[in-house]
């Protein structure tokens, strides 16, 4: 299984924080925001990672994060030109990916949980995670049916659809290039990767599992706020 982190995006909604730095290097309590996805997919086993990232910022993730060796791991990087979306990371990890399965996590995703025997376990499908939230609207949303099925997706809806928000780490298997390659951009310009969602649902190979732990997106002030928070009381513990 590859991982990739994708530390892409322009940040605007932490502006003017991100005016001259990238999102996902932001301090978050003692460590740059993107050291928590790093960790979660080097907890779950994964060792060779694609890290997406932007022109403008590039430098700075190499002098960060290097080569991997310090944290046990092989790190490559390609840059993503413009904010074109989630799913256009595989098609930029394309060669990177190869024939594998892959895992991908957004660089301003907090977890607790570890995902170790999820990705030891996986063999075909996409399989995602959901966390109840107070606030879906902000996020991708999945509706359940009685027996905890998934049976909706939809990206940031604006009717109500369901509190359970999609959170930012996806396991594909290797026909996800394949579809992410046609996929046509939305209406805002991008590739969403809720159409990839889709793609897998469609075909009943979906398997959505519930998070356990805490779950932070960090793209907004109040969100980033809380994780420097959680991050804190981490340490402490
Ligand atoms: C993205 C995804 C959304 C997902 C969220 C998780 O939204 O498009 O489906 O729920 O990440 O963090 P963004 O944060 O890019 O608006």
């Amino acid at each position: 299984m590859k991982g990739i982190i994708l530390a892409g995006g322009e940040g605007t909604r932490l502006s003017s924080l991100t005016k001259i730095t990238s999102k996902q290097l932001l301090p978050v309590y003692d460590k740059p925001m993107i050291f928590y996805p790093l960790a979660t997919l080097l907890k779950a086993g994964i060792k060779e990672i694609l890290i997406i990232i932007t022109p403008k910022h590039a430098g700075d993730f190499l002098c960060l994060l290097g080569s991997g060796k310090e944290f046990g791991a092989k790190f490559t990087y390609e840059i993503q030109d413009k904010p074109e979306g989630l799913a256009q990371a595989f098609v930029i990890g394309k060669d990177f990916i190869s024939k594998d399965a892959v895992a991908m996590i957004l660089g301003d995703n907090i977890f607790e949980d570890n995902f170790a025997s999820a990705i030891k376990n996986f063999k075909k499908g996409g399989h995602i995670f959901a966390k109840e939230v107070i606030d879906p609207e902000r996020f991708g949303v999945v509706k359940f049916n009685k027996d905890r099925k998934a049976i909706k997706i939809v990206e940031k809806p604006k009717k109500f659809l369901s509190n359970y928000a999609i959170t930012g780490l996806y396991i594909f298997d290797n026909r996800v290039v394949e579809a992410a390659k046609k996929l046509k951009p939305s209406a805002r310009g991008e590739l969403e990767i809720t159409d990839l969602h889709n793609w897998y649902l469609k075909k009943g190979e979906l398997k959505v599992d519930l998070v356990k732990g805490e779950w932070i997106d960090m793209g907004t002030f109040d969100s980033l706020l809380k994780a420097g928070n959680w991050a804190k009381d981490q340490v402490e513990k």
